[in-house]
């Protein structure tokens, strides 16, 4: 396996290896090592069945079942993002994937299907080369506080409740997912770096601060993760796999290639509880 960096604060490409063969304990620490490390990697070609997506993933920790995205006919731990006209997309916002619950993801393997003829990137951003960046002082105004988030925020009902079977199936996501807290500096559980933990899409408010105030640091911070030096962005071709580490990134998907349609599936790999 050889791995090439692509920028100086996220990204690599790997190669010399086949993913849709079964990983041996080398290959599988390898690329756990690589991630940690790089944050994304990016492996070209690498043409998984869902069931190969799904078990590749698996090598990885406990798979996540989402409760509003739909999955593949035979397989439910992958997500299928088929966006287009009817269904336009609504990832071009930066986000990190899945906060709402007690353990988050550690992990996703993004796979592409179907891609429009042009447009449709990724980007992904750093929130340790994020964090790094911020002087001593909001380092210290940020290191205790703690933000809610909402699945309700980052999944409207105008755009996930267009019929009443979805309506009813986001009510009852809903339910099951009640708002929750997490550290807004969290630790990485690997490489023990520290990175800012709210992002736009789901982060609702600060706890500890007055309404005014919390609006004011969560802007700062989500404008702040996306500055283009802490970032990479990534033009896909059909049968890319990307995997990116959860815990301490976000990502950002392109939507300026209606009306064409884009195909894309997703495994997502639970992970720890968050901690300062
Ligand atoms: C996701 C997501 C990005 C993309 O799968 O979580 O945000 O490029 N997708 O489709
Ligand atoms: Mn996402």
């Amino acid at each position: 396996m050889q791995a090439e960096q692509l920028t100086p604060a996220i990204g690599a490409k790997v190669s010399g290896i086949d993913l849709c063969e079964p990983l041996n304990p080398e290959q599988r620490s390898g690329i756990e090592s690589l991630l940690v490390e790089h944050h994304v990697l990016f492996f070209e070609n690498q043409p998984v069945t869902p069931r190969q997506h799904r078990d590749l993933a698996a090598n990885f920790g406990k798979l996540h079942v989402h409760p509003v995205y739909p999955h593949d006919a035979e397989v439910e731990e992958i997500i299928v993002l088929d966006t287009g006209v009817d269904n336009p997309p609504d990832n071009d916002s930066w986000h990190t994937d899945v906060p709402f619950i007690e353990s988050p993801p550690m992990g996703c393997l993004l796979s592409a299907r179907l891609l429009p003829p042009s447009g449709g990137d990724t980007m992904w951003t750093s929130c340790i080369a994020a964090y790094d960046a911020l002087d001593d002082e909001y380092k210290s105004l940020i290191e205790n506080l703690t933000a809610e988030h909402d699945l309700a925020k980052a999944f409207p009902e105008s755009h996930y409740g267009k019929t009443p079977e979805a309506r009813a199936q986001l009510a009852a996501a809903r339910k099951k997912n009640p708002p929750i807290r997490h550290p807004v500096v969290r630790t990485h559980p690997v490489s023990g770096k520290r990175g800012i933990y709210v992002n736009a899409n789901f982060t609702t408010r600060i706890i500890e601060l007055e309404p005014d105030k919390s609006a004011e640091v969560l802007g700062f911070l989500t404008s702040h993760v996306a500055r283009p030096e802490f970032t990479v962005r990534w033009k896909w071709k059909q049968y890319d796999l990307v995997f990116w580490d959860n815990r301490l990134t976000q990502h950002y998907a392109f939507a300026d290639y209606l009306p064409h349609r884009r195909v894309m599936h997703r495994a997502t790999i639970l992970g720890d509880k968050p901690y300062r």
